[in-house]
This record gives C-alpha cells, structure tokens and sequence, in this order.
C-alpha cells in the first residue's frame, strides 16, 4: 500500500475531483459557472437561467427557460404534513435547523419511487423550488401570517421576497435579490457541496445529500458568516467605532466574519458585485448606514491583515435592506447555492467514486487489554 502522502489539514489545496461546473481562480479574482464569467450573468442573467446552466451545462433557450420557470412555480408548493410539521417547530429554532429539518423529512413525504425525477434534474428542480417556501412557511408562522399562495407566475428571487415579507417586491428589490442568487448559486467544492458530493458518492440520494449541505453550510466559517457581519456592524454601531472595535478583536486574533477565503487570493469578485447592490439599494431605501459602516470595516481590516472581502461581508447588508431579518440570511445563501449542490451530485452519479481519503494515525498502537477490575 502507498505510503500516505504529508497530511494536508481542511484538504488545502488538495485536487480531489475533476468537474465541468465551476472554475475559481483565485489569484486572479474570477468565478466562472459552466464557462461563464460571474460578472457577465450577474449583469445579464437570472436566477433561473443559472440553475439550468448549472445543470445542463448550456445556457436555456426562450423556451426552456419558460419550462423551467413553470416548473418551479408547480413543484414549489409543500406537502400538507410537511407545513403541520415545520408549524409544530418552536418558533425560536434557527431557520437553518428548521431548513435542514424540513428537507430531510420532505424525503419521508415523497418516498423515492413517488419523488419528482428521484435523484435526477427533476428532484434537483423540486429541491431548489421548495426551499424559499420551507423558509417562508416557518417565517410566516413566527409571524403570524397566514400560509402563503404558491403564486406560480413569480420567479424565485420575486416569490422569496413575496413570500416572506409579504408584500409585492419593487422592481430593484427584485433584481437586487436575483442577483444575490446567481451570485451565491455554485463555488466549486466549497465544505457544503463537497459534503453534498460525500453523500452522493456512496449512492445515497439527492435529498440526504441535501440535509448534509445544509447543516454543513450553516458554519460561520461557511454560509453563517453573513449574520454574522451583520452582528459585528450592530456591535460597532456608528463609523467612529470601527478602528477600536475591529483593531480589538484583531488583537485579540478573533475572526472578522465576511473577510478572507480558502482559494481568493484577491478580492471575492462577488463582494465586488454585492459591494455596489448594497450601496445602490442603500441610495434606493435612502439608508446607506450599513453600507458605509462597511467600506470603513474594509479600509481597517485590509490595512491591518491584508484581508480582502468574501461574498459574507456584503450580502446582508442588501437582504437587511431589503426587510429580511438576519438569522434568514444563510437560509436565503441555501436557497441559492442547492442549485450547486444538485448540480454537483448529479455530476457525481454521472462519474461515480466512493470519496474516501485516509488519516495519518498517530495514536498508539499494540496496547495490551486490561479486564475492567484490573482498571484504576
Ligand atoms: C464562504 O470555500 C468557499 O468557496 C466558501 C464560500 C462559498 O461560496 O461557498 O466562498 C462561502 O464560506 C466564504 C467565507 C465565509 N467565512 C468567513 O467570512 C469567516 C471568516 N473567514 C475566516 O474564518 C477564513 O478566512 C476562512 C475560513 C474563510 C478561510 O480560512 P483558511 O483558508 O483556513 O485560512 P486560515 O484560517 O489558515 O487563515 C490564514 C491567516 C491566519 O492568520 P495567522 O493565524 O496565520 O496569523 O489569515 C488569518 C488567520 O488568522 N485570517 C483572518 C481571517 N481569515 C483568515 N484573520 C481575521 N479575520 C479573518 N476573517
């Protein structure tokens, strides 16, 4: 057997799989889904347009944009006893553990042999329509809002902020939130989908992948970092208390959340996009405090760790802004991101191989048992 290669702690730079989805390059500062530079979608496209990308490996045409659409809009109503039970949640769970919860037991709602398209394009389709509405039923019901109406002619980014704030969502808004989901829809094998694509490798099916993800994503080391962004800004509170807060915590070598990357080696040319979104929504709601709070954030922490911004640091700054509270901030990152998830699991079971990596042990070896009566 070989030798085990030096241990390369968090699989830094480890090469684990070859994949046609997405391609970082992370000293330059690009992001590129299926051949597309970010900037270019995040200008151009829609969410939807991306999933299908991310899917089929081709931009849709007119017409199987429109199916995609309506197919979202028919598969992205929840099963009666599925609604029962996310409304039997305590109300003060986190979102993410009601999200988790709720794709799991969706499983257990449509077994597999009855699931639209199993562990195929249409599971990936259902997952990726059900998620805004597993979010939205728990929301409302904290609220005491009465069960949303599936409004099958909204597209994702309208229906989520329809269906969780509801109200109808302005043009901006729902750009500014479209392009929020293109941003965060796929990033190459990130903690959540390498954990999704774990999953599917031993053949396990799309939506228990699904529940590893989200559980994965929920880290602040991962997709949890945006809320809390939003909790240091509130601790700083005025630009005056930038310097002294963050230079604290620097000292203190605390993490500052939204800042540094394992592959970016530059600016995340996703901060760069929402950087902008926050300040024109910011001009548009006439409220530019988070906005200017970050840019401060940004000179300290650059200045002082050589840090650039990831796609955390702006991200709720815009959803805060568009009437979201903070602890929906990851679920809305999920709601995006298991388009890349589905994506990359059925990329699995196209080329399937159990991921198996080994340990160095450097515990003891050849210890002699001693009975229980023998033992101090
Ligand atoms: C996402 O992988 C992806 O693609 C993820 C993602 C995606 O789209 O899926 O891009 C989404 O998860 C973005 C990252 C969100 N997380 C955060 O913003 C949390 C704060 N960031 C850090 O925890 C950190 O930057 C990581 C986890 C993102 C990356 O960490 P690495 O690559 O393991 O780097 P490291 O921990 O080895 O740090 C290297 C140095 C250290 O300094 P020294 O101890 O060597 O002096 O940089 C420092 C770290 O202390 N450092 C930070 C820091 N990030 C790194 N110091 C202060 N604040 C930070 N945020």
């Amino acid at each position: 057997m070989a030798e085990p290669q030096g241990v390369q702690r968090g699989l830094q730079d480890v090469v684990a799989l070859e994949s046609r989805i997405c391609f970082i390059d992370g000293r330059q500062g690009r992001l590129i889904y299926q051949g597309y530079d970010i900037r270019d979608l995040a200008a151009r496209s829609t969410f939807e347009e991306v999933a299908y990308l991310l899917w089929y490996g081709r931009l849709p045409n007119a017409t199987q944009l429109e199916e995609l659409k309506g197919r979202f809009g028919t598969v992205r109503a929840l099963p009666p006893p599925l609604v029962d039970q996310i409304d039997r949640m305590p109300i003060e769970a986190h979102p993410m553990d009601i999200l988790r919860t709720a794709v799991s037991a969706l499983a257990g709602f449509e077994p597999e042999e009855t699931r639209p398209g199993a562990s195929s394009i249409g599971g990936a389709q259902r997952l990726t329509a059900v998620l805004p509405s597993i979010l939205a039923q728990f929301h409302r019901r904290r609220k005491g809002l009465p069960l949303v109406r599936a409004r099958p002619e909204l597209s994702q980014a309208a229906y989520l902020l329809y269906a969780v704030l509801d109200r109808e969502p302005t043009e901006l808004e729902t750009r500014a939130m479209d392009v929020a989901l293109i941003l965060h829809a796929d990033h190459e094998l990130n903690a959540s989908t390498f954990a999704a694509r774990v999953t599917a490798s031993t053949l396990s099916d799309l939506y228990s992948a699904v529940t590893s993800a989200v559980g994965t994503l929920k880290g602040p080391l991962h997709g949890g970092a945006n809320e809390r962004v939003m909790e240091l800004l509130d601790e700083i509170g005025t630009p005056e208390r930038v310097e002294e807060i963050v230079h604290g915590k620097l000292s203190r070598h605390e993490r500052i959340m939204g800042f540094g990357h394992r592959v970016y080696k530059v600016e995340d040319p996703r901060a760069t996009i929402l950087r902008e979104w926050s300040r024109k929504v910011g001009e548009n709601k006439g409220d530019l405090h988070y906005y200017e709070l970050l840019r401060r954030v940004e000179e300290v922490v650059h200045r002082e760790k050589g840090l650039y911004p990831n796609v955390d640091l702006y991200s709720g700054s815009v959803y805060s802004l568009l009437g979201f509270p903070a602890d929906l901030f990851t679920p809305i990152f999920a709601a995006s991101r298991v388009a890349g998830w589905t994506a990359h699991v059925l990329e699995e079971y196209q080329d399937l191989r159990l991921i198996r990596p080994t340990a160095k042990y450097v515990g003891a070896v050849d210890l002699p048992y001693v009975p229980i009566g023998q033992r101090s």
